[in-house]
C-alpha cells in the first residue's frame, strides 16, 4: 500500500559519521579493544526514536536508498553520556569555596535548597539543568531533587517536556537538617509513594528512592524506605556513602551498633541490585565485597572528591576480578565542578593516575556510557548504538577548540581503533561542553551548538 510504504520511510531517517560505543566492558575483556565498536565511515537507522541498525555506510546506502541521510564529518558519534548522580538544586551554587562535605551542607547547600518548595522557582531551575545537560552530551541521569515533593514535580514535568530518560526523587530528610528541610518518616514515605504513583514509568521517566545520607535519615526513616523499595520493586535506592572521613565518623556514632556505614543501609533493607551509592571514597574491602555480592552499584564523583577534598576513589578495587562493582560517572553537581562528562573523565583518570594505574580513553567513555547503564540497570534501553536501543546520542567535534584542533590534526582522520583511542583520549582530557555538537533525544536533535533552539 503505498500511503503506507510512504509513512514508514518518513519516519525512517540516517545519520552518517565515525560511530564509537562498547559492546562489553573494557575493564573485563582480555583485550581493550574488544569491548570497542568503531566504524569510521558508519550509517546509523533511525525509526520512532529508536536505533534500527548500525553499520558500514557502504554496506547500508543500497538497503536505505529513499532515507534522508544527515552527514557529520570530523566528528565522533557516541551514545549520550549517563550522569549517575547529580543534584538538581544545587546548580546555582556550584563553586562554592572553602569547606569539606559537612561544613559545606550547611553552609551552602541546605540554604539553597530551601528555595526548591516554590515550584516555579524549582521548575526555573530545572529547566536550566536540563538545559546544560544536553548542552553538554548527558542524555540520562540519576538526580537528587529537594525535600519538597514540588522540586520533583517541577523536574519531572521539564524532563517529560524534552522526552527525557531521567531517573529523579524527593530527598528524604529527617535530622540533623534546618527545621524547614525535614521531613518524617511517616511524611517521606507517604510523599514519596505518591510521587512514584504519577510518575513512575511515566514516559521515559522512572522513580528513585532518595534518603540523602545516613547522617540525615533516622533509622525509621531508612526502613520506611526499604518499605518503599518492597513495595514498588522497580524504583531504584539512590544515596550517598562513604564519602568523607568525618562523615564516617558521625555516621559511626549516630549508628553505634552498626558495623560500618554500609551496614547501617543494609540493616536497613536498602542495598539491592537497584541501589546507587554516590561516592564510597572511604569504602572498606570487605564493604566493596558486599557491594559486588548485592550487585550494587557506586557513582565515582571525581570533581566532586576532589573540590570537596574528600580523597582518590579506589576504581581499580571495584573494577577487581574477583569482586566486582558496577561503577558509573557521576558529576555530582554542586559538589561536583562540572555538567561535562568529558571533564569528569578527565579528573577521573587523574584521580587513578595519583594511585598508580591508568585509566584509558575507552575505560573512561565505557564509564560514561554503557557503564553508567548498567549501573541505572537500564543497558536494555540505552548505552550503545545496539539495534531496538532509544536512539540517544551525540555528535563530539574532535576539534572543537583551536588547542583540540592542533592536537588532533597530528594524525590523519581515525581509521582504527588505535587511532580513535588517542584522539578520543585528548578529547576527554580537552574537552567540555564545546567539543559537544550536537546532541539527539529519542531520535530527534535537541541541541546544536551555535544554532538559537
Ligand atoms: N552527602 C549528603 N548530601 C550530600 C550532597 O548534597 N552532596 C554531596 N557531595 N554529598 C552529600
Ligand atoms: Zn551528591
Amino acid at each position: 500500500m503505498p500511503t503506507q510504504t510512504k509513512t514508514s520511510v518518513a519516519s525512517i531517517k540516517a545519520i552518517r559519521g565515525a560511530f564509537l560505543d562498547f559492546i562489553a566492558d573494557p575493564f573485563f575483556v582480555p583485550e581493550e579493544l574488544e569491548s570497542v565498536r568503531y566504524i569510521p565511515d558508519g550509517l546509523l537507522i533511525l525509526e520512532n526514536g529508536h536505533i534500527q541498525e548500525l553499520g558500514e555506510y557502504e554496506q547500508l546506502k543500497n538497503k536505505y536508498p529513499a532515507v534522508p541521510i544527515t552527514a557529520y564529518s570530523d566528528c565522533l558519534i557516541m551514545p549520550g553520556f549517563i550522569d549517575t548522580h547529580i543534584h538538581f538544586p544545587q546548580t546555582e551554587m556550584i563553586a562554592a569555596y572553602g569547606e569539606q562535605l559537612l561544613e559545606w551542607l550547611n553552609k551552602y547547600t541546605f540554604p539553597v535548597e530551601s528555595k526548591f518548595k516554590d515550584r516555579d522557582y524549582a521548575q526555573k531551575i530545572a529547566s536550566f539543568f536540563l538545559d546544560e545537560l544536553i548542552k553538554n552530551g548527558t542524555t540520562t541521569a540519576l538526580v537528587f531533587a529537594a525535600v519538597f515533593p514540588e522540586s520533583v514535580e517541577a523536574f519531572f514535568t521539564e524532563a517529560s517536556q524534552r522526552n527525557l530518560r531521567m531517573i529523579c526523587g524527593k530527598v528524604m530528610m529527617d535530622r540533623n537538617a534546618p527545621e524547614f528541610l525535614r521531613d518524617t518518616a511517616i511524611s517521606s514515605y507517604e510523599d514519596s509513594k505518591k510521587l512514584i504513583q504519577k510518575w513512575h514509568k511515566n514516559g521515559r521517566l522512572l522513580y528513585a528512592v532518595t534518603p540523602r545520607f545516613a547522617v540525615t535519615s533516622t533509622e525509621e526513616q531508612l526502613r520506611m524506605a526499604a518499605k518503599l523499595l518492597e513495595e514498588f520493586p522497580d524504583v531504584y535506592l539512590h544515596t550517598h556513602l562513604s564519602e568523607n572521613v568525618k562523615e564516617v565518623e558521625l555516621v559511626a556514632q549516630l549508628f553505634p551498633e552498626s558495623k560500618g556505614y554500609l551496614d547501617v543501609y543494609d540493616r536497613a533493607g536498602l542495598v539491592k541490585e537497584r541501589s546507587i551509592f554516590a561516592h564510597g571514597v572511604q569504602l572498606r574491602d570487605d564493604e566493596f565485597k558486599r557491594l559486588s555480592e548485592a550487585k550494587s552499584a557506586i557513582s565515582f564523583c571525581p570533581t566532586s572528591n576532589l573540590f570537596l577534598g574528600s580523597g582518590l576513589f579506589k576504581l581499580f578495587q571495584a573494577k577487581s576480578k574477583k569482586h566486582p562493582v558496577k561503577v558509573g560517572l557521576g558529576t555530582d553537581v554542586g559538589g561536583g565542578t562540572s555538567f561535562s562528562m568529558l571533564q569528569t573523565a578527565n579528573k577521573a583518570y587523574k584521580i587513578v593516575q595519583l594511585q598508580g594505574d591508568k585509566l584509558s580513553a575507552f575505560k573512561a567513555l565505557f564509564l560514561a556510557t554503557l557503564g553508567g547503564a548498567k549501573v541505572l540497570c537500564l543497558e536494555d534501553k540505552i548505552g550503545n548504538f545496539d539495534a531496538g536501543k532509544e536512539a540517544d546520542f551525540i555528535v563530539l567535534d574532535l576539534k572543537a577548540t583551536p588547542l583540540m584542533a592542533l592536537r588532533n590534526s597530528q594524525t590523519p582522520p581515525a581509521k582504527t581503533k588505535a587511532e580513535i583511542a588517542e584522539k578520543a583520549f585528548a578529547t576527554m582530557i580537552l574537552g567540555d561542553d564545546r567539543a559537544i555538537q550536537a546532541t539527539y533525544i529519542a531520535g530527534e536533535l535537541a541541541y546544536h551548538k551555535n544554532q538559537a533552539n
